[in-house]
């Protein structure tokens, strides 16, 4: 600890820093002489500063407050600030650590020096992955429709319908990011479940599905080899899916929590349960299964706009706070899972709940529940069923539509940071200092050349 008594050369604030110090502790009223040093710890903070004046005697002044308190600095970025008097000042960026006790006249110091000083709170926010394989922690389940904890599930009584679900289970535990998906040798059980499904679902779709979930099963059987008499296998829906628009899948071992879950769409990755519902049970499951991944899902994930607009909840998921999360999940219930559209004067379903399900579809598209327009700031707080119909559905004009509203939405989340997702190297960029947005700017006006040239050449 430093007293005024210490020779010379033990004191860590000689001169004229000392007299800065002391200066900024009385304008602030703290107390006389230097700080204290025992059990003081560092504190990081990030300042944003303008320097003017000749000849740099703001820059050099700053420097010394720095070097007076003993700043650990960590990043510096500085850009010209145009003023209102059309003079150019520096503005500067710095990411230090200070002492805790010295910030207040630590500021105090630089805000004589400096002007418009401002410290901006460095938020905590909820760990996200930033890299694809990063997504092999995001597997939390919800066990509440686990058919070994779930006392209604149809599977709960079977034994072998359990061991055979602890088998997918492990499949989906033991999966690594890159890895390709594990094939699985389906019973003769499961085949028929999957055929009586396949076969209900597909007698309905062409008055009940939308436009491009029709055209995407088309594809799917024509090109994946889907159809009635085997259950698709994860691995060749997935190529398939990347060279559509980009998405891939990953096995899920059950209901993953809804951040993990939506983490994963920020990269185009969906999770995607392989084992298949009770036999008892086949127009009804409790929780997701590979009827409603391949049928309700994936046939939707084939259309770019719509693999956009999931996308989209995804990136806006990163980082959000518990109750955004909420919100969130309650966009994506209601326009992923349950969601209606209109089409040629009439509505349509293209939600993946629906998709799977025969008699919600029916009941989805009868006179009963009640239609509501696609309204983010409302349909997120609209409360869901999951064990039975919903009674309101919301009915968007076109995923277009649907895409700019939650983008709009979206930009309303309270976060200190933006994400940009970089396809090339299948990882998230926070956008958190000037250098990173200029040089995606950079890349985007390469983009725009591209389309200027294109333009150009149809003249
Ligand atoms: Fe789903």
């Amino acid at each position: 600890m430093k007293t005024d008594s210490a020779p010379q050369h033990h004191v860590p604030f000689p001169g004229r820093r000392r007299s800065l110090l002391d200066d900024a502790r009385r304008e602030s009223g703290s107390p006389s002489p230097g700080p204290s040093r025992g059990g003081d710890s560092l504190v990081a903070l990030n300042l944003l500063l303008a320097l003017s004046g000749e000849k740099n005697a703001g820059f050099f002044k700053a420097g010394r407050v720095f070097e007076t308190f003993e700043t650990k600095l960590l990043h510096v970025e500085s850009r010209p600030r145009r003023c209102k008097n059309s003079s150019s000042e520096l503005e500067i960026f710095i990411k230090c650590e200070v002492h805790s006790s010295d910030i207040e006249a630590f500021i105090n110091s630089l805000k004589r020096v400096a002007g418009d000083v401002r410290t901006i709170p460095e938020e905590k926010v909820p760990w996200f992955p930033r890299k694809i394989r990063e997504l092999d922690k995001c597997n939390h389940l919800i066990t509440k429709f686990d058919p070994d904890l779930d006392q209604d599930h149809p599977g709960f009584t079977d034994k072998e319908y359990r061991n055979r679900r602890s088998y997918f289970s492990e499949l989906a535990f033991c999966y690594k990011q890159g890895d390709p998906l594990p094939r699985v040798e389906y019973t003769a059980e499961e085949v028929s479940t999957w055929k009586e499904v396949y076969r209900t679902l597909t007698g309905i779709y062409p008055s009940h599905a939308c436009r491009q979930f029709l055209h995407g099963l088309q594809q799917l059987e024509k090109e994946c080899g889907y159809g009635e008499d085997r259950i698709p296998q994860l691995q060749d829906v997935s190529v398939f899916l990347q060279e559509k628009t980009g998405f891939q899948l990953r096995p899920a071992g059950g209901l993953i929590s809804a951040r993990d879950f939506l983490a994963s769409l920020a990269f185009r990755v969906f999770q995607c349960t392989q084992y298949i519902r009770h036999s008892s049970a086949p127009m009804h499951s409790p929780e997701p299964d590979c009827c409603h991944e391949l049928l309700g899902h994936i046939p939707m994930l084939t259309d770019k706009e719509f693999a956009q607009f999931s996308q989209e909840i995804g990136l806006a998921s990163l980082g959000a706070s518990d109750d955004d999360i909420e919100r969130l999940s309650t966009l994506y219930w209601f326009t992923v899972e349950f969601g209606l559209c209109k089409q040629n004067d009439s509505v349509k379903a293209y939600g993946a709940g629906l998709l799977s399900s025969y008699g919600e579809l029916m009941h989805a598209l009868s006179n009963e529940p009640e239609y509501k327009p696609f309204s983010p700031e409302e349909t997120a707080l609209q409360p869901y069923q999951d064990q039975t119909y919903q009674p309101v559905y919301f009915v968007s004009e076109s995923f277009e539509d649907a895409k700019a509203k939650l983008k709009e939405y979206s930009s309303t989340i309270q976060r200190p940071f933006t994400v940009r997702y970089d396809p090339f190297t299948h990882s998230l960029e926070v956008l958190d200092r000037p250098s990173k947005i200029q040089k995606a700017l950079g890349q985007m006006r390469e983009d725009l050349k591209i389309l200027h040239s294109a333009l150009e050449k149809l003249g």
